[in-house]
């Protein structure tokens, strides 16, 4: 067993507690390499700023576990370096599918774990989510569960029950399996393509998605008052980042992501976490095809992710300081 706490890693639970009742979120950044790594403790050391950094079940595979956590330990210490002297940094399963896969990471220094049950029967999402709970409790482990299924627009409305989180299950959903923190279904959506142009409205040439379910969101709160609330899919697929990838040889069509102005708004409320991944994958893509067409006989990898990885920085310390307000929240 090696505990977070041995890693100088924290759990989720008094940055949470911080965020709600400071009206900001933490920003909870998925990595899969060491530049990445690198690039979310430079952002969170000159921002001053709690991070989550997150490692899924297919990061684990592409990175091996034992290299993940150790990069998660070597984060710390460096946090240290660049003369941070109490980082808070939580290394946390994001996704996790199973108990086995949960169990897994908390007994190799994950401090925080997700386990999404969203697709199964509303009871059984409970009984896995306790599970894991009851387990990760013993070690002061904190479980985020989600309840509502991530989906477009469109599958609202063409499904015939709703997949956004149903208000009057929070209360039960939260009491009976005993999480820290709960994700929700708000019009939110994983990757790069949350909308198609015809769910959108053309404002001064730009495509605008319709707004997330605030109405929903604000009624959670009030059956949960405090309660940390997390959002999936946050990624606002910034145009020009996409413009540089399709300049420089790539092919990304119809490119759309959640308004930040919309993810600012809900920062503000008990949303708390904000998952940010494939941003940083633009970020990355932005600047690895910029680097190679513009010095086509470059082919030492420091040569290109270097300006991947100083772009991605730019976009995390964007994010924390002008969308999650996150910046200048450690505790010490
Ligand atoms: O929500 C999913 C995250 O973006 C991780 O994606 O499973 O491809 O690593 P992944
Ligand atoms: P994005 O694809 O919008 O970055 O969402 C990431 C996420 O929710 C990770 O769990
Ligand atoms: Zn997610």
């Amino acid at each position: 067993m090696i505990s977070y706490k041995e890693l100088g890693l924290v759990n989720t639970r008094e940055m949470f507690k911080r965020a709600v009742a400071g009206g900001y979120a933490i920003p909870a950044f998925n990595f899969n390499t060491m530049e990445q790594m690198q690039a979310i403790v430079m952002a969170a050391v000159e921002t001053k700023s709690p991070v989550i950094m997150q490692v899924s079940k297919g990061a684990r595979n592409y990175a091996n576990g034992v290299i993940l956590r150790n990069l998660a330990k070597g984060a710390v210490e460096y946090a240290k370096e660049l003369g941070c002297e109490h980082p808070e940094i939580v290394l946390h399963l994001d996704h996790g599918d199973s108990f086995e896969l949960c169990k897994d990471c908390i007994d190799n220094g994950f401090s925080s774990v997700m386990i999404d049950g969203s697709h199964l029967p509303y009871e059984e999402n409970i009984a896995l989510a306790k599970k894991v709970v009851d387990y990760a409790h013993q070690y002061d482990v904190t479980v985020e569960a989600e309840l509502g299924v991530l989906a477009g627009v469109e599958d609202e409305v063409s499904a015939a029950e709703s997949h956004y989180t149903k208000p009057e299950e929070v209360i039960d959903f939260s009491t009976r399996t005993g999480c820290d923190s709960l994700a929700i279904s708000i019009g939110t959506s994983h990757g790069a393509h949350k909308f198609t142009p015809e769910q959108c409205t053309l404002v001064n040439g730009v495509l605008v998605p319709p707004p997330l379910a605030f109405d929903i969101l604000h009624e959670i709160e009030k059956k949960l008052p405090g309660f940390p609330i997390v959002l999936h899919g946050s990624s606002s697929v910034p145009m020009e980042e996409v413009n540089t990838i399709n300049k420089y040889g790539g092919h990304l069509e119809a490119a759309i992501g959640i308004p930040e102005e919309q993810l600012r708004e809900a920062s503000k409320s008990a949303v708390c976490k904000i998952n940010i991944d494939s941003d940083s994958r633009l970020a990355m893509t932005a600047a690895v095809r910029k680097h190679l067409a513009e010095h086509p006989g470059d082919f030492d990898p420091r040569q290109y992710l270097k300006p991947a990885r100083d772009n991605m920085k730019k976009m995390y310390i964007h994010k924390i300081v002008n969308v999650l307000g996150s910046d200048g929240k450690l505790a010490q």
